[in-house]
Protein backbone atom coordinates (compact mmCIF):
# COMPACT_ATOMS: atom_id res chain seq x y z
CA UNK A 1 0.00 0.00 0.00
CA UNK A 2 2.60 2.54 1.23
CA UNK A 3 4.46 1.96 -1.80
CA UNK A 4 1.45 2.27 -4.10
CA UNK A 5 0.29 5.68 -2.57
CA UNK A 6 4.24 7.01 -2.93
CA UNK A 7 3.99 6.72 -6.71
CA UNK A 8 1.22 8.17 -7.22
CA UNK A 9 1.59 11.81 -8.78
CA UNK A 10 4.01 11.98 -11.93
CA UNK A 11 5.59 14.62 -14.14
CA UNK A 12 5.74 13.91 -17.93
CA UNK A 13 7.86 16.57 -20.19
CA UNK A 14 9.84 17.66 -22.49
CA UNK A 15 13.62 16.25 -22.64
CA UNK A 16 14.54 18.26 -25.75
CA UNK A 17 13.14 21.45 -27.59
CA UNK A 18 9.45 20.77 -27.67
CA UNK A 19 7.47 18.35 -29.62
CA UNK A 20 9.23 15.08 -28.30
CA UNK A 21 5.80 13.19 -28.55
CA UNK A 22 4.56 14.30 -24.77
CA UNK A 23 0.81 14.40 -26.23
CA UNK A 24 0.81 10.78 -27.53
CA UNK A 25 2.75 9.71 -24.11
CA UNK A 26 -0.04 11.31 -21.85
CA UNK A 27 -2.87 9.97 -23.88
CA UNK A 28 -1.05 6.40 -23.20
CA UNK A 29 -0.56 6.75 -19.74
CA UNK A 30 -4.16 8.77 -18.65
CA UNK A 31 -6.31 5.66 -17.84
CA UNK A 32 -3.67 5.37 -15.22
CA UNK A 33 -4.56 8.68 -13.50
CA UNK A 34 -7.50 10.16 -12.45
CA UNK A 35 -6.68 14.31 -12.95
CA UNK A 36 -4.14 15.81 -15.68
CA UNK A 37 -2.54 18.93 -15.09
CA UNK A 38 -0.92 21.88 -17.43
CA UNK A 39 1.05 24.11 -15.23
CA UNK A 40 2.85 26.35 -17.87
CA UNK A 41 2.81 27.52 -21.76
CA UNK A 42 -0.05 28.29 -23.61
CA UNK A 43 -1.34 27.79 -26.86
CA UNK A 44 1.93 27.83 -27.95
CA UNK A 45 1.78 24.23 -27.56
CA UNK A 46 0.85 21.80 -29.64
CA UNK A 47 0.24 18.08 -28.28
CA UNK A 48 -1.04 15.89 -30.89
CA UNK A 49 -3.26 12.84 -29.97
CA UNK A 50 -4.77 10.24 -32.13
CA UNK A 51 -7.80 8.17 -31.17
CA UNK A 52 -8.33 5.77 -33.48
CA UNK A 53 -8.40 6.86 -37.11
CA UNK A 54 -9.38 10.62 -35.27
CA UNK A 55 -6.22 13.17 -34.53
CA UNK A 56 -6.59 16.06 -32.08
CA UNK A 57 -3.98 18.45 -31.65
CA UNK A 58 -4.50 19.76 -28.22
CA UNK A 59 -3.01 23.45 -27.25
CA UNK A 60 -4.18 24.56 -23.89
CA UNK A 61 -6.06 21.78 -22.45
CA UNK A 62 -4.78 18.79 -21.23
CA UNK A 63 -4.46 15.58 -23.20
CA UNK A 64 -6.16 13.67 -20.56
CA UNK A 65 -9.40 15.19 -21.25
CA UNK A 66 -9.73 12.87 -24.36
CA UNK A 67 -10.09 10.00 -22.26
CA UNK A 68 -12.86 11.02 -19.56
CA UNK A 69 -10.18 12.44 -17.34
CA UNK A 70 -10.30 15.71 -15.06
CA UNK A 71 -8.51 18.22 -16.98
CA UNK A 72 -6.74 20.96 -14.68
CA UNK A 73 -5.37 24.12 -16.02
CA UNK A 74 -3.01 25.39 -13.32
CA UNK A 75 -2.42 28.61 -12.47
CA UNK A 76 1.20 28.40 -14.03
CA UNK A 77 -0.63 28.88 -17.93
CA UNK A 78 -1.44 31.57 -19.55
CA UNK A 79 -5.19 31.69 -21.03
CA UNK A 80 -6.35 33.02 -24.51
CA UNK A 81 -9.89 32.63 -23.51
CA UNK A 82 -10.86 32.76 -27.58
CA UNK A 83 -8.08 29.88 -28.34
CA UNK A 84 -9.48 28.14 -24.84
CA UNK A 85 -13.27 28.67 -26.31
CA UNK A 86 -11.98 27.90 -29.62
CA UNK A 87 -10.41 24.16 -28.51
CA UNK A 88 -13.81 23.62 -26.06
CA UNK A 89 -16.17 23.85 -28.97
CA UNK A 90 -13.70 21.81 -31.56
CA UNK A 91 -13.98 19.24 -28.61
CA UNK A 92 -17.51 19.33 -27.77
CA UNK A 93 -18.26 19.02 -31.90
CA UNK A 94 -16.69 15.62 -32.09
CA UNK A 95 -18.65 14.50 -28.42
CA UNK A 96 -16.27 15.76 -25.69
CA UNK A 97 -17.98 16.55 -22.83
CA UNK A 98 -15.61 19.65 -21.94
CA UNK A 99 -17.68 21.35 -19.56
CA UNK A 100 -17.73 18.76 -16.97
CA UNK A 101 -14.47 17.51 -16.83
CA UNK A 102 -12.26 21.00 -16.81
CA UNK A 103 -10.95 23.08 -14.52
CA UNK A 104 -9.31 26.32 -15.11
CA UNK A 105 -7.41 27.92 -12.61
CA UNK A 106 -8.67 31.58 -10.84
CA UNK A 107 -4.58 32.34 -11.10
CA UNK A 108 -3.76 31.98 -14.26
CA UNK A 109 -3.30 35.11 -16.36
CA UNK A 110 -4.97 36.13 -19.56
CA UNK A 111 -3.63 36.42 -22.53
CA UNK A 112 -5.30 39.80 -24.83
CA UNK A 113 -4.67 41.10 -28.87
CA UNK A 114 -2.83 43.63 -27.45
CA UNK A 115 0.25 40.80 -25.88
CA UNK A 116 0.31 39.54 -29.60
CA UNK A 117 1.28 42.98 -30.90
CA UNK A 118 3.78 43.62 -28.40
CA UNK A 119 5.24 40.60 -28.89
CA UNK A 120 4.84 41.59 -33.24
CA UNK A 121 6.52 44.63 -32.60
CA UNK A 122 9.44 43.04 -30.15
CA UNK A 123 10.32 40.42 -33.07
CA UNK A 124 10.94 42.99 -35.61
CA UNK A 125 12.29 45.54 -33.55
CA UNK A 126 15.47 46.46 -35.76
CA UNK A 127 18.97 44.83 -34.52
CA UNK A 128 17.14 42.39 -33.00
CA UNK A 129 17.60 38.68 -33.34
CA UNK A 130 14.19 37.47 -33.77
CA UNK A 131 13.77 34.85 -31.31
CA UNK A 132 10.92 32.49 -34.21
CA UNK A 133 7.83 32.19 -31.00
CA UNK A 134 4.69 31.09 -31.86
CA UNK A 135 3.19 34.30 -31.98
CA UNK A 136 0.41 34.01 -29.96
CA UNK A 137 1.16 36.59 -27.31
CA UNK A 138 2.33 34.10 -24.56
CA UNK A 139 6.09 35.93 -24.14
CA UNK A 140 4.50 39.64 -23.20
CA UNK A 141 1.30 37.72 -21.12
CA UNK A 142 3.96 36.29 -19.14
CA UNK A 143 6.09 39.46 -18.43
CA UNK A 144 3.31 41.62 -17.65
CA UNK A 145 2.68 38.74 -15.48
CA UNK A 146 6.22 38.83 -13.62
CA UNK A 147 5.78 42.90 -13.61
CA UNK A 148 2.85 42.34 -11.75
CA UNK A 149 0.48 44.06 -13.75
CA UNK A 150 -0.87 41.15 -15.16
CA UNK A 151 -5.09 40.26 -15.41
CA UNK A 152 -5.66 37.13 -14.22
CA UNK A 153 -8.97 35.00 -14.34
CA UNK A 154 -10.45 35.51 -11.15
CA UNK A 155 -10.13 39.03 -12.10
CA UNK A 156 -11.82 38.75 -15.21
CA UNK A 157 -14.50 37.11 -13.59
CA UNK A 158 -15.10 40.62 -10.98
CA UNK A 159 -16.63 42.35 -13.54
CA UNK A 160 -16.05 45.93 -11.79
CA UNK A 161 -12.25 45.13 -11.22
CA UNK A 162 -11.87 43.92 -14.50
CA UNK A 163 -12.79 47.11 -16.38
CA UNK A 164 -10.45 49.40 -13.89
CA UNK A 165 -7.72 46.67 -14.38
CA UNK A 166 -8.12 46.50 -18.10
CA UNK A 167 -8.37 50.24 -18.41
CA UNK A 168 -4.97 50.70 -16.83
CA UNK A 169 -3.71 47.87 -18.76
CA UNK A 170 -4.93 49.12 -22.13
CA UNK A 171 -3.25 52.78 -21.30
CA UNK A 172 -0.07 51.23 -20.71
CA UNK A 173 0.17 49.12 -24.18
CA UNK A 174 -1.37 52.19 -25.98
CA UNK A 175 1.60 54.14 -24.84
CA UNK A 176 4.24 51.65 -25.58
CA UNK A 177 2.01 51.46 -29.09
CA UNK A 178 3.00 55.55 -29.45
CA UNK A 179 6.62 55.03 -28.24
CA UNK A 180 7.52 52.32 -30.83
CA UNK A 181 5.08 54.03 -33.76
CA UNK A 182 2.74 50.84 -33.72
CA UNK A 183 0.32 51.60 -36.25
CA UNK A 184 -2.08 48.53 -36.21
CA UNK A 185 -4.73 49.69 -33.89
CA UNK A 186 -6.76 48.00 -31.19
CA UNK A 187 -10.44 48.91 -30.16
CA UNK A 188 -9.63 48.44 -26.79
CA UNK A 189 -13.91 49.30 -25.97
CA UNK A 190 -14.67 46.33 -28.27
CA UNK A 191 -11.86 44.00 -26.51
CA UNK A 192 -13.02 44.97 -22.72
CA UNK A 193 -16.83 43.82 -24.09
CA UNK A 194 -15.39 40.07 -25.54
CA UNK A 195 -13.36 39.44 -22.99
CA UNK A 196 -16.38 40.14 -20.43
CA UNK A 197 -18.37 37.88 -22.48
CA UNK A 198 -15.83 35.32 -22.23
CA UNK A 199 -15.37 35.36 -18.54
CA UNK A 200 -19.57 34.41 -18.59
CA UNK A 201 -18.80 31.86 -21.06
CA UNK A 202 -15.66 29.67 -18.10
CA UNK A 203 -17.08 31.27 -15.21
CA UNK A 204 -18.97 27.69 -14.21
CA UNK A 205 -15.53 25.86 -14.66
CA UNK A 206 -12.98 28.06 -12.41
CA UNK A 207 -12.09 27.69 -9.53
CA UNK A 208 -9.02 27.12 -7.44
CA UNK A 209 -7.04 24.50 -9.10
CA UNK A 210 -4.27 23.99 -6.69
CA UNK A 211 -7.02 23.67 -3.74
CA UNK A 212 -9.01 21.25 -5.82
CA UNK A 213 -5.20 19.10 -6.52
CA UNK A 214 -4.07 18.74 -3.16
CA UNK A 215 -7.89 17.71 -1.88
CA UNK A 216 -8.01 15.38 -4.57
CA UNK A 217 -4.44 13.90 -4.04
CA UNK A 218 -5.22 14.02 -0.29
CA UNK A 219 -8.27 11.44 -1.12
CA UNK A 220 -6.01 9.06 -2.98
CA UNK A 221 -6.14 10.34 -5.96
CA UNK A 222 -3.87 10.16 -9.10
CA UNK A 223 -2.27 13.31 -11.07
CA UNK A 224 -0.60 13.42 -14.13
CA UNK A 225 1.66 16.54 -14.94
CA UNK A 226 1.70 16.78 -18.66
CA UNK A 227 4.49 19.48 -19.46
CA UNK A 228 4.38 21.78 -22.51
CA UNK A 229 7.52 23.03 -24.20
CA UNK A 230 10.90 21.25 -23.46
CA UNK A 231 13.75 21.82 -20.82
CA UNK A 232 15.95 23.62 -23.63
CA UNK A 233 12.56 25.95 -24.06
CA UNK A 234 12.87 26.89 -19.99
CA UNK A 235 13.19 30.23 -19.47
CA UNK A 236 16.04 29.68 -17.06
CA UNK A 237 18.14 26.58 -17.70
CA UNK A 238 16.89 26.60 -21.70
CA UNK A 239 19.23 28.36 -24.62
CA UNK A 240 18.57 31.58 -23.28
CA UNK A 241 17.45 34.37 -25.13
CA UNK A 242 15.87 31.32 -27.64
CA UNK A 243 13.49 30.10 -25.07
CA UNK A 244 9.97 30.17 -24.35
CA UNK A 245 8.87 32.55 -21.03
CA UNK A 246 7.67 29.76 -18.60
CA UNK A 247 9.60 27.40 -16.60
CA UNK A 248 8.98 24.13 -18.77
CA UNK A 249 11.54 22.06 -16.67
CA UNK A 250 10.08 19.83 -13.48
CA UNK A 251 9.90 22.67 -10.81
CA UNK A 252 7.76 24.46 -13.04
CA UNK A 253 5.22 21.74 -12.40
CA UNK A 254 5.25 22.59 -8.48
CA UNK A 255 4.84 26.84 -8.63
CA UNK A 256 2.69 26.48 -11.79
CA UNK A 257 0.00 23.82 -10.09
CA UNK A 258 0.43 24.61 -6.79
CA UNK A 259 1.68 21.43 -5.21
CA UNK A 260 4.37 20.96 -2.88
CA UNK A 261 7.82 18.88 -4.53
CA UNK A 262 6.94 16.58 -1.57
CA UNK A 263 3.50 15.50 -3.39
CA UNK A 264 5.77 14.48 -6.34
CA UNK A 265 6.66 10.78 -7.28
CA UNK A 266 8.26 10.58 -10.48
CA UNK A 267 9.66 12.42 -13.21
CA UNK A 268 9.87 10.90 -17.05
CA UNK A 269 11.59 12.59 -19.73
CA UNK A 270 9.96 12.07 -23.40
CA UNK A 271 12.76 12.43 -26.16
CA UNK A 272 12.84 11.58 -29.37
CA UNK A 273 15.49 9.25 -30.82
CA UNK A 274 16.91 11.94 -32.43
CA UNK A 275 16.58 15.72 -32.13
CA UNK A 276 14.31 18.96 -33.56
CA UNK A 277 13.83 22.42 -32.90
CA UNK A 278 11.30 25.00 -34.29
CA UNK A 279 12.04 28.74 -34.20
CA UNK A 280 15.61 30.25 -34.10
CA UNK A 281 18.84 29.32 -31.57
CA UNK A 282 21.69 27.35 -31.10
CA UNK A 283 21.28 23.54 -31.82
CA UNK A 284 24.69 21.62 -31.80
CA UNK A 285 23.73 18.49 -34.00
CA UNK A 286 21.37 20.10 -36.20
CA UNK A 287 21.47 18.46 -39.94
CA UNK A 288 21.60 21.23 -42.98
CA UNK A 289 21.69 18.07 -45.13
CA UNK A 290 19.87 15.23 -46.65
CA UNK A 291 19.72 12.97 -43.34
CA UNK A 292 18.32 15.96 -41.99
CA UNK A 293 15.62 16.67 -44.83
CA UNK A 294 15.01 12.35 -44.45
CA UNK A 295 14.34 12.96 -40.62
CA UNK A 296 11.93 15.64 -41.49
CA UNK A 297 10.47 13.57 -44.21
CA UNK A 298 10.01 10.41 -42.54
CA UNK A 299 8.91 12.12 -39.03
CA UNK A 300 7.00 14.58 -40.63
CA UNK A 301 8.38 17.31 -39.10
CA UNK A 302 6.08 20.05 -39.79
CA UNK A 303 5.10 22.34 -36.07
CA UNK A 304 1.73 21.05 -35.02
CA UNK A 305 0.78 24.99 -34.50
CA UNK A 306 2.46 27.27 -37.13
CA UNK A 307 3.01 24.25 -39.41
CA UNK A 308 7.01 25.66 -39.59
CA UNK A 309 9.60 22.87 -40.75
CA UNK A 310 11.00 21.72 -37.94
CA UNK A 311 14.77 21.68 -37.50
CA UNK A 312 16.11 18.29 -37.50
CA UNK A 313 19.57 16.61 -36.36
CA UNK A 314 20.95 13.43 -33.91
CA UNK A 315 20.28 12.50 -30.89
CA UNK A 316 22.66 15.07 -28.49
CA UNK A 317 23.79 12.80 -25.15
CA UNK A 318 25.77 15.90 -23.43
CA UNK A 319 21.93 17.80 -23.76
CA UNK A 320 20.08 14.41 -22.29
CA UNK A 321 22.36 14.14 -20.09
CA UNK A 322 22.10 18.00 -19.20
CA UNK A 323 17.53 17.88 -19.32
CA UNK A 324 18.35 14.83 -16.98
CA UNK A 325 20.13 16.44 -13.85
CA UNK A 326 17.63 19.12 -14.62
CA UNK A 327 14.62 17.34 -14.14
CA UNK A 328 15.72 14.23 -12.27
CA UNK A 329 14.26 11.83 -14.68
CA UNK A 330 13.88 8.71 -13.47
CA UNK A 331 13.21 7.06 -16.50
CA UNK A 332 13.00 8.40 -20.77
CA UNK A 333 10.98 7.76 -23.21
CA UNK A 334 11.91 7.49 -25.95
CA UNK A 335 10.10 8.65 -28.91
CA UNK A 336 9.97 7.90 -33.32
CA UNK A 337 12.64 5.50 -33.67
CA UNK A 338 10.74 4.34 -36.24
CA UNK A 339 11.97 7.27 -38.21
CA UNK A 340 15.17 5.98 -38.35
CA UNK A 341 14.76 2.74 -39.89
CA UNK A 342 15.84 3.90 -43.28
CA UNK A 343 19.54 5.10 -42.31
CA UNK A 344 22.47 2.85 -43.07
CA UNK A 345 24.49 4.66 -40.34
CA UNK A 346 23.24 6.73 -37.32
CA UNK A 347 25.46 9.17 -35.67
CA UNK A 348 25.15 10.10 -31.63
CA UNK A 349 26.67 13.49 -30.54
CA UNK A 350 28.50 11.85 -27.17
CA UNK A 351 30.30 15.38 -26.57
CA UNK A 352 31.03 18.89 -27.08
CA UNK A 353 34.13 20.82 -28.74
CA UNK A 354 33.74 24.31 -27.86
CA UNK A 355 36.89 27.01 -29.39
CA UNK A 356 39.28 23.65 -29.35
CA UNK A 357 38.41 22.99 -25.40
CA UNK A 358 36.34 19.55 -24.96
CA UNK A 359 33.83 19.94 -22.16
CA UNK A 360 30.73 17.76 -20.94
CA UNK A 361 28.98 21.45 -19.82
CA UNK A 362 25.84 22.72 -21.36
CA UNK A 363 26.99 26.75 -22.55
CA UNK A 364 24.94 29.46 -20.85
CA UNK A 365 25.10 31.68 -23.37
CA UNK A 366 23.89 31.34 -27.51
CA UNK A 367 27.56 32.60 -28.50
CA UNK A 368 29.12 29.45 -26.74
CA UNK A 369 26.31 27.30 -27.89
CA UNK A 370 26.22 28.30 -31.56
CA UNK A 371 30.36 27.35 -31.12
CA UNK A 372 29.30 24.15 -30.21
CA UNK A 373 31.19 21.26 -32.49
CA UNK A 374 30.08 18.05 -31.92
CA UNK A 375 31.91 14.99 -31.60
CA UNK A 376 30.15 12.03 -32.88
CA UNK A 377 30.17 8.55 -32.21
CA UNK A 378 28.50 6.64 -35.87
CA UNK A 379 26.59 3.39 -34.83
CA UNK A 380 25.31 0.90 -37.60
CA UNK A 381 21.52 1.01 -38.86
CA UNK A 382 19.61 -1.92 -38.43
CA UNK A 383 18.12 -2.59 -42.05
CA UNK A 384 14.38 -3.50 -40.78
CA UNK A 385 11.11 -2.01 -39.47
CA UNK A 386 10.57 -0.95 -36.29
CA UNK A 387 7.09 0.90 -36.94
CA UNK A 388 4.58 -0.32 -34.57
CA UNK A 389 6.92 -2.82 -32.62
CA UNK A 390 4.62 -3.60 -29.47
CA UNK A 391 7.55 -5.50 -27.48
CA UNK A 392 11.05 -4.97 -27.17
CA UNK A 393 12.14 -8.38 -28.68
CA UNK A 394 10.74 -7.83 -31.48
CA UNK A 395 13.33 -5.00 -32.50
CA UNK A 396 15.93 -5.40 -34.78
CA UNK A 397 19.58 -6.47 -32.97
CA UNK A 398 20.55 -2.97 -34.01
CA UNK A 399 17.87 -0.82 -32.99
CA UNK A 400 18.25 -2.35 -29.45
CA UNK A 401 22.02 -1.48 -29.54
CA UNK A 402 21.22 1.89 -30.42
CA UNK A 403 18.78 2.33 -27.44
CA UNK A 404 21.48 0.30 -25.10
CA UNK A 405 24.08 2.88 -26.46
CA UNK A 406 21.74 6.08 -25.33
CA UNK A 407 20.43 5.03 -22.35
CA UNK A 408 24.18 4.19 -21.40
CA UNK A 409 25.59 7.36 -22.61
CA UNK A 410 22.89 9.36 -20.95
CA UNK A 411 22.92 7.38 -17.48
CA UNK A 412 19.11 6.73 -17.31
CA UNK A 413 17.09 3.59 -18.04
CA UNK A 414 14.82 4.08 -21.28
CA UNK A 415 11.68 2.79 -19.55
CA UNK A 416 9.23 3.07 -23.21
CA UNK A 417 9.72 3.38 -26.34
CA UNK A 418 6.75 4.70 -29.09
CA UNK A 419 7.05 3.21 -32.53
CA UNK A 420 4.23 5.08 -34.14
CA UNK A 421 2.03 8.06 -33.76
CA UNK A 422 -0.99 5.84 -32.53
CA UNK A 423 -1.10 4.72 -28.65
CA UNK A 424 -0.59 1.04 -29.36
CA UNK A 425 2.73 1.60 -31.24
CA UNK A 426 4.38 1.35 -28.19
CA UNK A 427 6.49 -0.98 -25.96
CA UNK A 428 6.60 -0.68 -22.10
CA UNK A 429 10.12 -2.00 -20.68
CA UNK A 430 8.28 -4.69 -18.08
CA UNK A 431 10.10 -4.54 -14.43
CA UNK A 432 11.66 -0.63 -15.17
CA UNK A 433 10.96 2.34 -13.20
CA UNK A 434 8.99 3.51 -15.78
CA UNK A 435 6.58 0.57 -15.30
CA UNK A 436 6.76 0.83 -11.13
CA UNK A 437 5.81 4.50 -11.82
CA UNK A 438 2.74 4.65 -14.20
CA UNK A 439 1.20 1.31 -12.10
P1 LIG B 1 4.32 17.14 -28.37
O1 LIG B 1 4.21 18.62 -28.56
O2 LIG B 1 5.50 16.77 -27.53
O3 LIG B 1 3.05 16.52 -27.87
O4 LIG B 1 4.60 16.53 -29.81
P2 LIG B 1 3.87 16.95 -31.19
O5 LIG B 1 2.50 16.38 -31.18
O6 LIG B 1 4.01 18.39 -31.45
O7 LIG B 1 4.82 16.23 -32.24
C1 LIG B 1 5.05 14.87 -32.22
C2 LIG B 1 4.59 14.28 -33.56
O8 LIG B 1 5.12 12.99 -33.71
C3 LIG B 1 3.08 14.12 -33.65
O9 LIG B 1 2.70 14.32 -34.98
C4 LIG B 1 2.86 12.67 -33.25
O10 LIG B 1 1.68 12.11 -33.82
C5 LIG B 1 4.08 12.01 -33.81
N1 LIG B 1 4.59 10.85 -33.08
C6 LIG B 1 4.63 10.65 -31.73
N2 LIG B 1 5.26 9.49 -31.44
C7 LIG B 1 5.65 8.96 -32.63
C8 LIG B 1 6.40 7.80 -33.01
O11 LIG B 1 6.86 7.01 -32.18
N3 LIG B 1 6.61 7.61 -34.35
C9 LIG B 1 6.14 8.44 -35.30
N4 LIG B 1 6.40 8.19 -36.57
N5 LIG B 1 5.44 9.55 -34.98
C10 LIG B 1 5.21 9.81 -33.67
P1 LIG C 1 5.01 21.75 -27.47
O1 LIG C 1 4.32 21.78 -26.13
C1 LIG C 1 8.25 23.36 -29.96
C2 LIG C 1 9.25 27.60 -29.39
C3 LIG C 1 8.95 28.57 -30.49
C4 LIG C 1 10.08 29.57 -30.27
C5 LIG C 1 10.18 29.63 -28.76
C6 LIG C 1 9.44 30.79 -28.12
O2 LIG C 1 4.14 21.39 -28.60
O3 LIG C 1 6.27 20.93 -27.38
P2 LIG C 1 6.83 31.26 -27.69
O4 LIG C 1 5.71 31.42 -28.65
O5 LIG C 1 6.65 30.18 -26.71
O6 LIG C 1 7.24 32.56 -27.04
O7 LIG C 1 8.11 30.86 -28.63
O8 LIG C 1 9.65 28.42 -28.28
N1 LIG C 1 8.08 26.79 -28.92
C7 LIG C 1 7.93 25.49 -29.18
N2 LIG C 1 8.68 24.64 -29.92
N3 LIG C 1 7.16 22.89 -29.29
C8 LIG C 1 6.43 23.73 -28.52
O9 LIG C 1 5.43 23.29 -27.72
C9 LIG C 1 6.78 25.10 -28.47
N4 LIG C 1 6.26 26.18 -27.84
C10 LIG C 1 7.08 27.20 -28.11
O10 LIG C 1 9.06 27.95 -31.75
O11 LIG C 1 11.29 29.06 -30.77
MG1 LIG D 1 4.09 20.03 -30.10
Amino acid sequence: MGDLVSMNNIIILGAQWGDEGKGKVVDLLADRFDIVTRYQGGHNAGHTVYVGPQKFVLKLIPSGILRGKRAVIGNGVVIDPGALLDEIRALEKVGINVAEHLSISNRAHVIFPFHRLVEKASEAREGRVAIGTTSRGIGPCYEDKIARRGIRVADLLDRDNFRAQFDALAADKQTFADAFHIPDKIDYEKVRGEYEEFASRIRDMVCDTSRLLNQSMAAGKRVLFEGAQGTMLDVDHGTYPFVTSSSASAGGACTGAGVAPTRIHGVLGVSKAYVTRVGSGPFPTELADADGELIRKKGNEFGAVTGRPRRCGWFDVPLLRYTAAINGFDSIIITKLDVLDEFPAIKVCTGYKINGRVTDEFPATSCETEAIEAVYETLPGWHGSTRGATSYEALPDGAKRYLGYLSEQVGVEIGCISTGPERNETILIPGSRFAKLVG
